[in-house]
Parts: C-alpha cells; sequence; structure tokens
C-alpha cells in the first residue's frame, strides 16, 4: 500500500511486548514501568492482525520489543505468522536466542538482527547494565550454527566508540554485515553528550581501513553499506540523525499493546485494540495509519517521549 508520499509501505515491525531483562543507557533505567499483563494484544489478537495485515498486502514481519523473546508465547506467535506469512524477522538482544534459536527457525525465523554494543564484558556491563555477554555470544553461535541469516547492530556511543575495529574485525570474521546505528533522541534517557556522527565514525574507521561505498543491501532496512576490502566483509551506517532516510521509509510500527505508530520519530499513534477482532474496522485502521505517515522527522530538533520499548524497536 502507498501513503500519501508516494511511499510502498509493506513492512511491520511488531512489538511483542515493552519488557527487557538488558537495561541499555539509552533504553531504559532500573525503575522503568512496564505495560501491565492484560494490556498487551493476546494471541487471538495477533492471529487476527497477522491475517489482516497479510490480506493487506503486506510483505514482511519484523518481531521487535523491548525484548521479543522474553514473550512466553513467542513460539505460538511465529506459528501464527509462519501459517500466514511463511517467514518472519526478529531484532533481539540475543541472550535467549541459544535456548529459541531452534523452536522459532523450525516455526518460521530466518533472519535475527542481534543488538551487540561491546565485545568487552565490563563495556558490555556499563551499557546494559548486565552480565549477559557470553550468553549472547553463545545464541549467535547457535543462531549461526543452524543456518539462520544474521546481522549485528551497534549503537554507537562515545562509551563503546574504542571498540569499534573489534566488532568490526569480530563480524568480519564470521562473515556477517554490522551496522552502526546513530543514536537517536528517543525516550528520556538519551543524553546529548553521547553522540557519535556517521561522519565522526567513519573518520575513525577510515584510519585503519578503506570504506567503499556500495549499492548492496541485506533486508529491507535504510543502511547504507560500504565494503572493507582487507576484511572482505560490509559494514552499514543507519544515521537517521545526520543522514535522513525518510524518502525511502517503507514501514509502520505495532506496539506490544495495539498502537500504530506510523514514525519512529513521533508520539502521535493509532489504537487498534479496540477494533482489532472486526478485520473490516482493522483494515480501514491500517489504511489510516499509513496515510497519516509523515513526510519526514525532525528528531534533531526535538525529545521525542515514548520510549523506544513500548513503541516497538
Ligand atoms: N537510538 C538508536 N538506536 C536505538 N535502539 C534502541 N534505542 C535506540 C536509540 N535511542 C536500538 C537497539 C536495537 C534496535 C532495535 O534499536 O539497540 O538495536
Ligand atoms: Fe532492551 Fe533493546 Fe532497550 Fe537494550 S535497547 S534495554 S536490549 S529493548
Amino acid at each position: 500500500m502507498k501513503d500519501k508520499y508516494n511511499r510502498k509501505v509493506e513492512y511491520i515491525r511488531l512489538s511483542l511486548t515493552d519488557k527487557c531483562n538488558f537495561r541499555c543507557n539509552y533504553c531504559m533505567n532500573e525503575e522503568v514501568k512496564f505495560m501491565q499483563d492484560n494490556e498487551l494484544l493476546t494471541l487471538k489478537e495477533i492471529e487476527v492482525l497477522v491475517k489482516t495485515l497479510k490480506d493487506l498486502n503486506f510483505k514482511k514481519i519484523r518481531l521487535t520489543g523491548g525484548e521479543p523473546t522474553l514473550r512466553m508465547d513467542i513460539v505460538d506467535i511465529a506459528k501464527i505468522i509462519k501459517k500466514y506469512f511463511g517467514t518472519f524477522s526478529i531484532t533481539t538482544n540475543g541472550s535467549l536466542m541459544y535456548y529459541l534459536a531452534d523452536e522459532l527457525k523450525k516455526n518460521g525465523l530466518n533472519e535475527v538482527n542481534f543488538s551487540l554494543d561491546s565485545l568487552n564484558s565490563e563495556n558490555f556491563k556499563n551499557i546494559t547494565k548486565r552480565d549477559e555477554l557470553q550468553n549472547v555470544l553463545n545464541g549467535l553461535e547457535k543462531s549461526l550454527k543452524i543456518g539462520l541469516k544474521v546481522k549485528l547492530n551497534t549503537v554507537i556511543q562515545k562509551r563503546n566508540l574504542s571498540e569499534i575495529f573489534d566488532l568490526i574485525e569480530f563480524a568480519a570474521k564470521l562473515n556477517l554485515p554490522i551496522r552502526f546505528i546513530e543514536l537517536m533522541p528517543i525516550g528520556k534517557n538519551y543524553n546529548d553528550s553521547d553522540f557519535i556522527s556517521e561522519k565522526t565514525l567513519k573518520d575513525k574507521i577510515n584510519e585503519k581501513y578503506n570504506l567503499i561505498p556500495v549499492k548492496i543491501k541485506f533486508g529491507s532496512g535504510p543502511s547504507n553499506y560500504y565494503l572493507i576490502k582487507e576484511l572482505n566483509s560490509y559494514i552499514g551506517f543507519i544515521s537517521a540523525i545526520t543522514h535522513n532516510f525518510c524518502s525511502s521509509c517503507n514501514k509502520i510500527r505495532i506496539s506490544a499493546d495495539g498502537k500504530i505508530y506510523p514514525c519512529l520519530a513521533f508520539d502521535y499513534h493509532i489504537s487498534i485494540k479496540d477494533v482489532i477482532l472486526e478485520e473490516d474496522k482493522l483494515k480501514e485502521k491500517i489504511k489510516f495509519a499509513i496515510f497519516e505517515k509523515p513526510k519526514r522527522h525532525y528528531l534533531s530538533k526535538l525529545t521525542k517521549k515514548t520510549p523506544m520499548h513500548k513503541m516497538g524497536g
């Protein structure tokens, strides 16, 4: 379906829960308040939603959170998506993937984005507030072993800038694309002094490696990729702040409590919880949400209040 700026919107990011077992510094603190369980979309509601999204010709679903693997019925949700879409992808902190990868793959999972901001257990703890690096690495190893397609996501901040070569070389060794994400002023925890621009990052990478721009795409996201010839590997930049990519935006987000966010950068949302079991009304609301997608964001000028984990990452 096209929006009013003629962008084809065919990609859904569906959040399964706003809970997370990590507390990444830019995302949430220990005192965070989560949604009540009875506010979350139920299995039955998810089934109607997924069927309706298929009817509306959406092409791709990615499960997000919070941390989507914390949802106890994630395998049942996978089964539903498999029934209508065949396959799906997931964005995860990876800490539970060691236990879930097999079962999810059997039920349609084919692609996993791991959030990995550090390879140093102390710094990992400093960023996520949890001592989970080894569990994440085990989940990553398992996912690769069973043949899932994997990408790495690193939110770049001052506190992990010194790790970029370790991260790039780690990804290259495993033959995985790694994408560096510019920190966005979303939620209450954003701190301007953590921000590192794509330009600063590239200048630093150029001290060691040549970046050759390439047209390649891995998946349906907004990343711009470069080849590092010396390592024969690809790295991407997702730079919402300094390299706005709104003109090619192809997605909408649905939060765990059934709100459609037409754009990541606005608190504006359309609730579908009240109509979710009535397919015709639901269809109209989804179409309306697509129509309401704004032309672009102005994230560099405002701090958005709805945190990422509530809206869906
Ligand atoms: N800015 C940039 N990226 C963020 N993520 C979460 N919050 C922010 C933010 N404020 C990232 C996560 C994950 C993906 C879903 O979004 O680290 O990789
Ligand atoms: Fe959890 Fe992702 Fe937020 Fe980190 S960024 S606390 S992994 S939801």
